[in-house]
């Protein structure tokens, strides 16, 4: 259930031709092989993924086998937080919004949802999933449930 006022809410700068698309702003790893995944747990070593040094940045994961795809960021709280990459509107890929403690669905919708993965705004009905990770030895372990939940 949406419980912000639109007002509130910012919005990433893509254009409409960028959303038609579906075109997201987040990038695959520059190291393909900074993750792993076995067993329901997604292994990242953040010395091989240094693009997710600074608040705000974030990454995709996906494809390797992987059940879902994942959106890793790391947030402007400084905490890390991970989501399945699926909006739950139509399925496109999310981005950090900076500076707002949220994730943005890339197409037009523009669905919104919190580090907690809880909608905020836009077209879509449903939360989405926000995986629990913990942080090992400069790596990031993330469970991904089974079957995940949307
Ligand atoms: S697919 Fe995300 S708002 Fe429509």
């Amino acid at each position: 259930m949406i419980t912000e006022h639109p007002s509130k809410i910012k919005f990433l700068k893509r254009s409409f031709f960028q959303r038609i698309l579906g075109k997201c702003v987040t990038s695959l790893p520059a190291d393909p092989g900074c993750w792993t995944y076995s067993e329901g747990v997604v292994t990242l070593d953040l010395q091989r993924a240094p693009e997710l040094s600074k608040p705000g940045a974030a990454l995709r994961i996906e494809g390797e086998g992987l059940p879902k795809r994942v959106l890793l960021v790391h947030g402007d709280d400084g905490q890390y937080h991970a989501f399945c990459n699926q909006c739950s509107h139509g399925g496109r890929r999310l981005d950090p919004v900076a500076e707002t403690g949220t994730v943005q669905c890339c197409s037009v919708g523009k669905s919104t949802f919190t580090y907690e993965g809880r909608l905020v705004f836009g077209s879509a009905k449903k939360d989405i999933a926000a995986f629990p990770l913990r942080e090992e030895d400069r790596k990031l372990l993330i469970d991904l449930p089974n079957p995940i939940a949307q």
